[in-house]
């Protein structure tokens, strides 16, 4: 009924709208009085983790794309190696698995079966499994040593959106509670992360609010017959992920890209008034941005309508942009949460004009319990 939706269209939008909300319950109570974070249910020993020298990450659809803004996080703040694989390769593939790895699972189900198969897989050959779900007591953390709760709330609409964010969160918290146990050298950056995640509920409800400007615009590409999506570093998850969410909502052909791989292949797509999604990267001390800047050039001199996500103030964007979308400044490795936000609106909102039923695309189930 309207009212479960609290007044919107669709459960999907009333969840994109919950996830200041969401982000913050998933933050709540991990910090003590001393500045020391603490994940209370892992159960892992802090002596467990410290053994840790390789992390496999497995997860499917959405899941996935946390787990490879995860990996930026985890090698930078912990110098830890990190994989990140689909649950559905990694399970056949014999892995090569040992009592120092340790297995994150990420689900928000719990139950997606792809996933609990390649966790079952891991445990036997003796590998730590540490699970990152949404739902409490479902099978995957069941299975696991360990569990980091997200608390969006129960997800309803089947693309994942306040899923996502707080997935993120939960992978962020691994990161620098890793850090912590281990005492790298970003250890001091510990509390600044902190409170710089902290900052983002607002940071998303100031995305939020620019909603009606997002909808205009994916109105405006109703016909559109394939839309790419262009991202680096933490911004190439979020393409990818960008991508999934209209080809599940709005059945529209659409693929994220690694900027710099656009010379290898991609770019012989352009062609004139094909919209281009750009994820570009905060201005920083590298050459990130500046790289991502000219990628876009590329693609606009070929034809490509641009369509810009970046940050606030940057101006060295607006030649190259045919549509700016501004975002909260924050540090790159955080960039993915306010980031992905514009493009499930564009996504929701695109499928709602084509006339598509957004809580219940076509072919797809929230929960896969077959492989
Ligand atoms: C299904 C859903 C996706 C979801 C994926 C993984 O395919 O349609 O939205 O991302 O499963 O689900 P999980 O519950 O394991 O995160």
């Amino acid at each position: 009924t309207a009212a479960e939706k609290d007044g919107h269209d669709w459960f999907m939008r009333k969840e994109i709208y919950e996830q200041p909300r969401a982000v913050a319950n998933s933050l709540l109570g991990r910090r003590a009085a001393d500045g020391q974070l603490h994940l209370d249910e892992m159960r892992l020993s802090d002596q467990d983790l410290r053994d840790i020298d390789k992390i496999i990450i497995i997860a499917a659809g959405t899941s996935f794309y946390a787990g490879m803004v995860a990996k930026y996080a985890i090698e930078h703040w912990c110098r830890i190696p990190v994989e990140v694989e689909l649950a559905s390769e990694f399970r056949y593939r014999d892995p090569i698995l040992k009592h120092s790895t340790l297995v994150v699972a990420i689900s928000q189900s719990g139950e997606t079966a792809d996933t609990l198969q390649a966790i079952r897989h891991a445990r036997v050959q003796k590998s730590k499994v540490l699970a990152i779900c949404n739902t409490n007591g479902s099978t995957i953390p069941r299975e696991s040593d360990g569990v980091i709760y997200t608390h969006a709330g129960p997800e309803i609409g089947v693309a994942s959106t306040k899923g996502f964010l707080t997935q993120l969160v939960a992978c962020y918290l691994l990161a620098l509670y890793l850090a912590q146990v281990k005492g790298t050298r970003f250890g001091d950056e510990i509390a600044q992360v902190m409170d710089q995640l902290d900052k983002m509920p607002a940071h998303i409800r100031a995305v939020l609010d620019q909603a009606e400007e997002i909808y205009a615009l994916a109105r405006e590409h109703v016909d559109s017959r394939s839309v790419l999506f262009l991202g680096r570093h933490a911004g190439y998850p979020v393409a990818l992920e960008g991508a999934l969410k209209l080809k599940e909502l709005a059945y529209i052909h659409a693929e994220g890209f690694a900027a710099g791989e656009l010379k290898h292949g991609p770019i012989a797509l352009i062609e004139d008034g094909l919209p281009v999604l750009c994820v570009v990267p905060p201005r920083g001390r590298d050459f990130l941005h500046d790289k991502m800047v000219s990628g876009i050039q590329e693609v606009r001199a070929r034809g490509a309508r641009t369509i810009c996500l970046a940050e606030e103030g940057d101006t060295s964007i607006e030649p190259y942009a045919d549509v700016l979308i501004p975002l909260p400044s924050v540090p790159v490795l955080l960039q993915p949460m306010v980031a992905v936000v514009p493009l499930q609106l564009f996504a929701c909102e695109l499928a709602t004009a084509m006339g598509h039923d957004v809580d219940q695309p076509r072919n797809l189930a929230k929960s896969v319990t077959v492989e």
